[in-house]
């Protein structure tokens, strides 16, 4: 951190209660989903990342939901954060002046942020602040040139490119329409100075609204400095404001995700066609093919094969696994050396230890394989335990749920369990035995047993007959 930040501690603001009107959307802008997450999870992100004293986040529509993703975000920082409501959208300086009064006379400085920038990087913020308190301005204002500038408020400065004033499109004289510096809609304010100034604003413009856009203007004919800081990365400080412009994000994270991860060493058959969430992590020499789908905190060791069509949430995966074609893998963990799919389904903690295999169309929920063990074909395995080098035939299906409860079934080690068994929860199979095709075992098979039949009974113990042949 550099010396400056330290002296001056920050707070950050950001706004985020409007519900985007231009998204036509029953939910509020900034809970739509970049990057497999919240849209303002992302600026909240960046914000901490500066260490900022508190961030103070303005809410409105669906507030409980925007408040529950910020905390989420934060974690065990979520202290940090205070929420103030703004109960009527009626602009952005009457969204600011919400949080009057916890910040009114606060000698300090703080940062404003818009939940709908979420590309914003923290290492811009830093340089934003560091020019504010170098300048003693008591506001900076982040801009950006842009070849298209239409729906931004221009940058209107006089013939030596001091501030004169922020206007708004809809406000805007054709000629004002020309300017192509606008406001990024990022500012830093020494605080008191900010709220004393809102207290001057009016909804005297096209929307009737209160501007905070109006706030430089009025410092700066109370004889305050109005710093400027020219951002050279229009896209990073682009807002979003349509569903088109939200979908051409996604596509830039997205894009931006992948080239790291390829410089990093991971192969990407089609990358145009890949679509990995920004909190993945996937090691060296794997290989992704097209339409593979990697969100939420997924950890993917090195050296395995993701086929197409599959989708892994929040997965930790080990070194050299196969998925193999159109799997869906949630919530689960795969040890190193496993193999998955095509067409399998783990989910809610399923377990495959080191060295196991699933296969086509097997659903495994809430369940550990053992180490080596198999289960290949058209199987539901829930709530069950299963020891080391069992193999689980076609068919066979964990008769989990009695009506009321979910029960467990426990395998033992070196376990056959024969096509189409019917394992009727609670139950146990000792390690060593073995079910017949077909068997409905519905009490508890001692080890080293063959059992078989419906309702099925023990056969015959496979150790004595072992012992037989001897
Ligand atoms: C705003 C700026 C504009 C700038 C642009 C940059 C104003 C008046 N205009 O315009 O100069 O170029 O951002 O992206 O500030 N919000 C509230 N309460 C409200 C209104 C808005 O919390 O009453 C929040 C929104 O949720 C959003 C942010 O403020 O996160 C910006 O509001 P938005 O309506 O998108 O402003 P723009 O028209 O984009
Ligand atoms: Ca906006």
């Amino acid at each position: 951190m550099n010396p400056t930040e330290q002296q001056r501690p920050i707070d950050v603001l950001i706004l985020a209660a409007g519900l985007g009107t231009r998204m036509k959307s029953q939910k509020a802008k900034v809970l739509h989903e970049l990057g497999g997450r919240p849209m303002i999870t992302h600026v909240v992100r960046q914000a901490l990342s500066l260490n900022p004293e508190r961030i103070y986040v303005v809410v409105g529509h669906q507030a409980a939901e925007v408040e529950a993703a910020v905390r989420n975000e934060l974690g065990d920082k979520a202290d940090l954060a205070e929420f103030v409501i703004q109960s009527q959208q009626r602009g952005t300086g009457d969204a600011v002046k919400a949080a009057s009064d916890k910040l009114q006379h606060a000698d300090r400085t703080l940062l404003v942020l818009s939940g709908d920038v979420p590309l914003v990087r923290a290492e811009t913020l830093r340089k934003l602040v560091a020019h504010h308190l170098a300048g003693q301005a008591a506001c900076s204002i982040l801009t950006v040139k842009l070849e298209n500038p239409a729906g931004y408020g221009r940058m209107v400065c006089d013939e030596k490119g001091g501030f004169v004033k922020i206007v708004e499109q809809k406000d805007a004289t054709p000629e004002e329409k020309q300017i192509r510096e606008i406001n990024s809609g990022i500012y830093c304010f020494e605080t008191a100075k900010l709220f004393a100034a809102l207290e001057q604003v009016e909804p005297t413009n096209q929307q009737a609204e209160y501007y905070l856009t109006d706030v430089p203007a009025i410092l700066l004919a109370g004889g305050a400095r109005i710093a400027i800081y020219i951002h050279t990365d229009a896209r990073e400080v682009s807002g979003i404001n349509t569903r088109a412009d939200l979908a051409e994000f996604e596509n830039l994270l997205r894009r931006g995700t992948i080239r790291t991860l390829m410089s990093e060493g991971v192969t990407f058959i089609d990358p145009s066609h890949s679509y990995i969430g920004t909190d993945a992590r996937i090691g060296r020499d794997c290989v992704i093919y097209p339409d593979v789908h990697i969100e939420g905190r997924t950890m993917i060791g090195e050296g395995c094969v993701i086929r197409s069509g599959s989708r892994i949430t929040n997965a930790k995966i080990g070194d050299s696994v196969e998925i193999k074609d159109h799997c869906v893998i949630i919530d689960s963990q795969i040890e190193s050396n496993c193999s998955v799919g095509p067409f399998a389904h783990l989910r809610m903690n399923a377990c495959l230890e080191e060295g196991s295999a699933v296969g086509n169309f097997v659903e495994v929920k809430k369940s550990r394989l053992g180490r080596g063990s198999k289960s290949m074909h058209l199987t539901y395995l829930g709530d069950a335990t299963i020891g080391e080098r069992t193999n689980i035939g076609a068919g066979t299906v964990t008769c989990n749920y009695d009506g009321k409860n979910k029960n467990e079934t426990v395998i033992g080690d070196n376990v056959k369990i024969g096509s189409d068994t019917m394992l009727v929860a609670p139950v146990k199979v000792g390690s060593g035995s073995v079910t017949a095709a077909g068997s409905v075992v519905i009490s508890d098979v001692p080890p080293d047993s063959l059992v078989a039949g419906v309702p099925a009974v023990v056969k015959k113990k496979l150790k004595t007959v072992m012992n037989n042949e001897q």
